[in-house]
């Protein structure tokens, strides 16, 4: 089902292979238009499967990825490249090392940099140049985060340097032997970096996203859900299970 609701394009899919399959959608469609798009990628566990799609259209040769660019949208800091928790091992893993895309057009913020702030300048830099983003993917924390953009009493425009919330460190344990190895730093894009993208692409498929998409969609606009900030793009598409869609959808039934 497909709904509009405020500015938000909201499409709800029932089953974890239809969410897949849709949400790679938008980005396959993306590519035909411009072979050549500049793609925000996320990770997480959320845009797993939708990755898989992607890499399955591939082998079946219905996608050429060869002048894709893509940005991602934050990473760990510090964290080696071969470390197996890096956001950079998990691009390859779980895409970039299955399809045709060029390395030189590859950017991850460089979890091994010795200037942070250096490289937090030449990061925006390098997505200014670019023109910034034509589709931003995004995952959406518990806490509303987007990227790695956590509650605070500012948005913090570009690329920087920040401090993990408890909620995003407790959430990410899940993908470790334990909490207390879950980095405390990151390095990430900024709310208006993000925002400068020509379209957004929100992803959720977990039921307890369902409260805090509530509020991205209806809330008060503040960086305490920095999520919120996306009532202000006009060209969001979130694709949901249902879910996750529950919150938002008891708003107009
Ligand atoms: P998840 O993370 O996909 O692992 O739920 C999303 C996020 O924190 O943005």
């Amino acid at each position: 089902m497909e709904y509009k609701i405020r500015n938000f394009k909201i499409i709800v899919e029932e089953t974890a292979d239809a969410w897949g399959k849709q949400s790679a959608a938008w980005i396959v469609k993306q590519l035909h238009e411009n072979p050549a798009s500049k793609i925000g990628f996320a990770t997480g566990g959320t845009p797993v499967a939708a990755y898989k799609e992607l890499i399955e259209l591939y082998n079946e040769g219905k996608l050429d990825f060869s002048r894709m660019i893509t940005f991602n949208l934050d990473e760990y800091y510090p964290i080696r490249r071969d470390n197996n928790q890096s956001y950079y091992y998990f691009m390859q893993e779980n895409l970039f090392s299955h399809i045709n895309v060029n390395p030189d057009n590859v950017h991850i913020p460089n979890g091994e940099a010795t200037d942070i702030a250096e490289e937090c300048v030449q990061y925006e830099k390098q997505l200014e140049a670019a023109g910034y983003l034509d589709l931003q993917i995004l995952g959406i924390g518990p806490n509303g985060h987007i990227a790695f953009n956590e509650p605070d009493d500012h948005f913090e425009p570009n690329t920087h340097h920040t401090t993990l919330d408890k909620k995003t460190i407790e959430a990410n344990a899940r993908f470790f032997n334990s909490i207390d190895e879950v980095p405390t730093h990151a390095v990430t894009m900024g709310i208006q970096s993000i925002m400068a993208s020509k379209k957004i692409l929100l992803l959720a498929n977990s039921a307890s996203k369902s409260e805090v998409l509530e509020s991205t969609v209806f809330g008060k606009i503040t960086p305490q859900l920095p999520a919120s900030v996306l009532q202000l793009h006009h060209d969001v598409t979130m694709v949901l299970t249902a879910d996750c869609a529950d919150g938002i959808l008891a708003h107009i039934r």
